[in-house]
């Protein structure tokens, strides 16, 4: 066993290894799980959800939901993922919790129920773990005010706990997100179901629409146009309010943000064929594949309909088109990324920044300052643990160099209790030579329950 607990601690220690090759197995994707959650809560009865990822985030939404007044039973569930039946007694039926509702390490809860809290006329109090509350909530107040919600929050508004005391109907409004946020977005939409009117969200660049998608797949109409106001490439998503959400009988897709930690470890270990089954590659989601193959990553990918309908897989599953992917060694070469291409891949880039490190050529992220908005400041987490690595990384305000390709040496990384953070410095510790320990490993739950078994499962 190369990887394992040191006594009395959560930190694990990862080994080089000789070869890698399997098909680990991937969580259902984080986001689309808690939005499927969330609309079985508002819609009328009995919803089915296959395949959600049982990571603490997903787990969060859950608990939220039922103490809302959903009855979320979980049918099945193998230690990375779970079916869910969620019965609701529709939107008007939630009702006061008796506590504080519960986010635990997920900003994603926080935000998204937050829209829907907006829209329901009760008093609730969100919080979280220590590093839920140094997350930044105006973003979300502003809009959800302005729509006719009282929100109150610590430190003038800004940090969680967060209190919502929601009204029913909301005012539909026309709003420009200020930093580009699928959770902003989102809260606002699903704060627009219980408006009166019709409600726009205009964005400047375009972030992952699995609410807009999950939305039309329960019959709501959601409309994509080119926003008027900034040009570019903006859009502006409208529905109207008052629509009544369908159940749902929904699998969820396999995350592409886990498989981003594999496609980068196959890409970068000298011996490696690795096989990713299933994993949504919706066009908002899917930009880390694109730019690891800009770089010169071998990936195969072989749409659904291909092998996965072989597997007895649909085409896509709530409304999400689906591919296998297949990553071989390769030998990659430097990236420029600008701020829409960071907000295209907000969730990959410490991954990324991994792969830069065996890249030939000086690799610039520019515009990443949303990064340290995360679970927690990952400039600072990535730029610290990969220096502890070897890697020459520099960082300039909110600009992120590295130059490489430089070996790295195994040595104590600082996950800062992030799972992405933990993840990444576990790959790096593949192709480390010497032991790469990882403190507070066991944050890779939060996302990505069985990550380590995986990892050591496909040393050949
Ligand atoms: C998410 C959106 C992103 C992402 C988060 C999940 C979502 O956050 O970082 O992990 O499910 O909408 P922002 O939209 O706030 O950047």
């Amino acid at each position: 066993m190369s990887t394992s607990p040191l006594p009395g601690e959560q930190s694990r220690s990862v080994r080089p290894a000789a070869r890698l090759r399997g098909e680990p197995r991937l969580p259902g994707d984080k986001s689309i799980s808690h939005r499927a959650l969330i609309m079985a809560a508002l819609a009328d009865g009995r919803s089915l959800i296959v395949g959600a990822g049982d990571g603490r985030d997903v787990q969060a939404t859950a608990g939220i939901v039922a103490a809302l007044g959903a009855s979320v039973e979980r049918v099945r569930e193998d230690g990375l993922n779970v079916d869910y039946r969620v019965v609701s007694p529709g939107v008007d039926g939630l009702h006061e919790a008796e506590g504080v509702l519960d986010c635990r390490n997920s900003g994603t809860s926080l935000r998204l129920c937050s829209g829907v809290l907006a829209g329901l006329p009760f008093f609730s109090v969100l919080d979280g773990d220590v590093s839920l509350r140094s997350r930044p909530v105006a973003r979300i107040i502003e809009p959800l005010r302005s729509m006719g919600a009282a929100l109150y929050a610590r430190r003038s508004d800004s940090l969680p706990p967060l209190v919502v005391v929601g009204r029913s109907p909301l005012r539909a409004i026309d709003f420009e997100t200020r930093v580009p946020s699928a959770q902003v977005k989102s809260a606002i939409l699903l704060a627009g179901l219980r408006a009166e009117g019709r409600t726009t969200v205009r964005e400047t660049v375009a972030t992952r629409d699995h609410t807009e998608r999950m939305l039309r797949s329960r019959g709501i109409e959601v409309r994509r146009e080119p926003a008027t106001s900034s040009g570019g490439g903006s859009v502006a998503w409208t529905l109207e309010g008052g629509a009544r959400l369908s159940p749902l009988d929904e699998r969820v897709p396999a995350d592409p943000s886990a498989a981003a930690f594999w496609l980068v470890a196959g890409a970068i270990h000298p011996d490696a064929e690795l096989t990713l089954r299933g994993v949504g590659v919706n066009p908002t989601r899917r930009a880390a594949i694109d730019f690891l193959v800009r770089m010169g990553a071998h990936i195969e990918e072989t749409p659904a309909g291909g092998v996965a309908a072989a597997a007895g897989r649909p085409a896509s599953e709530a409304g999400e088109p689906l591919a296998d992917l297949t990553v071989r060694s390769s030998e990659l070469s430097a990236i420029d990324l600008g701020p829409a291409e960071v907000a295209a891949a907000i969730d990959e880039i410490p991954i990324i920044c991994l792969a830069a490190t065996q890249a030939r050529g000086e690799t610039t992220i520019r515009g990443a300052g949303e990064l340290r908005n995360k679970e927690s400041d990952r400039i600072a987490g990535i730029a610290a643990g990969l220096t502890a690595l070897g890697a020459r990384i520099a960082v300039s305000g909110d600009d992120i160099t590295i130059t490489g390709p430089t070996p790295l040496v195994g040595a104590a990384t600082e996950t800062l209790d992030d799972h992405r953070l933990a993840m990444t410095f576990a790959v790096a510790g593949l192709i480390a030579r010497g032991a790469t320990t990882i403190d507070l490993a066991e944050s890779a739950a939060v996302s990505y329950p069985s990550f380590f078994v995986e990892l050591e499962r496909l040393r050949a």
